[in-house]
């Protein structure tokens, strides 16, 4: 106690300008770093410090501590030490653990003089991420004399691994469990079960692991819209995948070496057609022939979801499973005899209620055992269990009110919190999900910021990166889409709003995906990132600009989802992003495709025409199949200026496109039409550029 009062004096007192350099090297940024040291009446310049000449460690414990966890830490930062029994005068790196010392858990203080290191931490947790802040000292090079007082802003810092669209081993997992732990992360959602796979050996149902942990094929685009078929572990062709339960313990306790909880997730009720596969007499009572939620009527369903749980806790300790609750039709339970009697028995008026129904009583049976439950924000539908926390991922409106009935909330909206979408331009990606979520998107993310009203921000507690799997089918490529946007994730977990810039973070960043890759790791290569689509980055002038724009046939009118500016969005200067959700792009769908006319005001001598198109084709945005310009001087008598024809076939990149007329002529109105091609879905067009 004595100790960190000196050391916050210190801190408070000291004299000297804070070093920017060595305000940059540690990422998450954290609270508070200044240089310079400070003895009981005079302060010291900062001086460059030299850590090999560390070479004792002295850990004060509390009772309980896993002092060898921390002692591989201080080795894992690069500190060749030997344990001694008291503290030393040269040469020491001190760790206090001392309860009383800070009112943050995970909180810790680094106070370096020209003789050695001390850390005063409340916890175990606290000293070891000051020793993973040490490990970036040392690594930087460049870390002078100085302290650092730290701690994080959210509770909960956590990424969702999907292992259930492609199988990962345990050593995969490990090592990002490993890079987690550096970037202090806490928890680690394992998505193990989805249609694509169940991937935890469960003895009271092992179906699930013989059968349905088994597809073909390999590829989940041709898996999902082709049969779906599951296979028999071991059959020809069989792809997929499970842990034992005895790999997952080794899981567990690897990443609680960390100071990392996993936290399983068990779809219930939806997301469960692997599970319906291989117990096929928990469907519906009219059988359907698919089905992906579980039957809610059947006690069986209840008694299979308790044994699996029950195993699931023998497994893993976590305070919190998640039972998914997301995305789960509901219209087999309103045709099963099964649900409807359910329904009439507990005086249910709903589907939705139905659904609260079996996540209630999932909770009280965990809730029985110790454990809390978390579930995708769905679960608010037809009424929040108990004592539910709840995952916001269509948004923040369901963390939102969550918070505001009093539950905790964990942020993970799609638009910020989704790295399945494409980090960089897309046509230079991979096959990805969603539009385009650079480094500098999720990097803006704030969970719970001043606008947010105290007693709902009091309720956040924290942010999760979700990563899933469906297009990711290798290991490298995995990591690259998971770094180094999760570095982006940890640091609005951990860090104050005013000690976050992006530029700063951006070289922190760069400085990680180096060393990452020469670690062995795959993250994306941040160096040569090509940013925003080029034509969005400025207003563009142009003849047509804020010209009135005439939509030919209201029947293929625009629609209202991405209406971006309404009638004004193709003349307004501003040009698409890489995304077709960013209100600039115009999406049109339904029969037809676009049909404007353009009233340049006065006869108007014009050059070109041209608009920009995308495709994208997984969400159903495709090229024009021909695209038609006319002129003319009365509005009413329009000769043609060109017809471009172009083949649309499917591609699984996606693709940008310019169709236009270049020539001479003299015009009043421009009639532009581009045509839906065979491929049902969108049109997506922006800015008619007429020079
Ligand atoms: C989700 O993305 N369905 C949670
Ligand atoms: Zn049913």
């Amino acid at each position: 106690m004595r100790r960190f009062t000196l050391i916050i004096t210190v801190i408070a007192t000291m004299l000297y300008a804070e070093l920017s350099a060595q305000e940059n090297i540690i990422t998450p940024a954290p609270v508070r770093v200044q240089g310079g040291t400070c003895g009981e009446d005079c302060c010291e310049p900062a001086i460059p410090f030299d850590f090999s000449q560390i070479s004792k460690l002295y850990i004060k414990g509390v009772k309980g501590i896993d002092v060898k966890r921390l002692e591989a830490a201080v080795k894992a930062a690069g500190l060749d030490v030997k344990r001694i029994k008291h503290t030393a005068k040269r040469g020491f790196i001190n760790i206090f653990i001392e309860p009383e010392s800070m009112s943050y858990d995970e909180g810790y203080v680094i106070f370096t003089s020209e003789h050695g290191v001390d850390i005063t931490a409340r916890s175990a947790a606290g000293a070891f991420y000051a020793l993973q802040s040490v490990r970036q000292l040392v690594e930087s090079g460049e870390w002078q004399t100085g302290a650092i007082i730290d701690y994080p802003r959210f509770k909960y810092r956590s990424l969702l691994i999907d292992v259930s669209r492609h199988f990962r081993s345990v050593d995969f997992l490990k090592r990002q469990i490993d890079m987690m732990a550096r970037l202090k992360f806490n928890h680690l959602h394992l998505h193990l079960t989805d249609a694509a796979g169940w991937r935890m050996e469960v003895e009271s149902y092992p179906r699930l692991t013989s059968y349905a942990a088994w597809r073909t094929p390999a590829t989940w685009k041709e898996w999902w819209y082709g049969d779906r078929k599951y296979v028999e572990e071991g059959s020809e062709g069989a792809y997929g995948g499970y842990y034992t339960k005895e790999e997952l313990r080794d899981l567990v306790a690897y990443a609680q070496a960390r100071y990392i909880t996993i936290i399983p997730e068990i779809e219930m009720p939806g997301h469960s057609d692997e599970v319906l596969a291989a117990y096929p007499e928990l469907r519906c009572t009219h059988l359907p022939e698919r089905q992906g939620e579980l039957c809610i009527g059947k006690e069986a369903t209840f008694e299979m979801m308790e044994r699996i749980l029950d195993e699931v806790m023998e497994v893993f300790p976590s305070e919190y499973i998640h039972i998914g609750g997301d995305e789960a039709s509901k219209e087999n339970w309103k045709l099963c005899e099964d649900c409807q009697r359910r329904m009439r028995e507990e005086g249910l008026e709903s589907v939705e209620e139905l659904q609260s129904y079996m996540i209630e009583r999932m909770e009280r049976y965990l809730n029985a055992h110790g454990r809390q439950i978390i579930g995708w924000d769905e679960i608010l539908q037809g009424g929040l269990a108990p004592n539910a926390t709840v995952m916001s991922w269509r948004g923040e409106e369901g963390g939102i009110a969550a918070a505001e009935a009093g539950h905790d909330a964990i942020m993970s909206p799609h638009g910020y919190c989704y790295i399945d979408a494409p980090q960089d331009a897309p046509p230079t990606q991979p096959e990805a999900i969603g539009g385009y979520l650079p480094l500098e998107k999720v990097y803006s993310y704030d969970p719970a910021p001043e606008t947010m009203d105290a007693t709902v921000a009091r309720h956040i507690k924290g942010v999760q990166a979700n990563l899933w799997a469906e297009f990711i089918p290798t290991d490298e490529h995995y990591e690259m889409m998971l770094w180094p946007r999760a570095i982006a994730i940890a640091e609005v977990g951990w860090s104050k709003p005013e000690n976050k810039e992006f530029g700063i973070f951006r070289g922190r960043a760069l400085d990680i995906v180096e060393r990452m890759q020469s670690e062995g790791y795959h993250p994306f290569d941040l160096k040569n990132e090509i940013g925003d689509r080029p034509e969005s980055r400025e207003p563009i002038q142009h003849l047509a600009l804020g010209k009135s724009v005439t939509y030919n046939y209201p029947s293929f009118y625009y629609g209202p989802q991405y209406a971006a500016a309404g009638d004004v969005a193709l003349t307004d200067g501003l040009r698409g992003t890489w995304t077709y959700a960013d209100g600039r792009w115009q999406g049109f769908l339904g029969r037809g495709g676009v049909d404007i006319t353009i009233d340049m005001g006065e006869p108007t001598t014009i050059h070109s025409v041209k608009a920009d198109f995308m495709q994208y084709c997984g969400p159903g945005v495709y090229m024009p199949c021909k695209v038609e310009i006319w002129g003319s001087l009365d509005g009413e008598n329009f000769e043609p200026l060109t017809t471009i024809d172009h083949e649309v076939t499917y591609e699984d990149t996606p693709s940008f496109m310019n169709f236009g007329w270049e020539g001479e002529t003299e015009v009043r109105y421009i009639r532009y039409k581009a045509h839906r091609s065979k491929f049902s879905g969108f049109l997506f067009i922006d800015e008619i550029v007429v020079r």
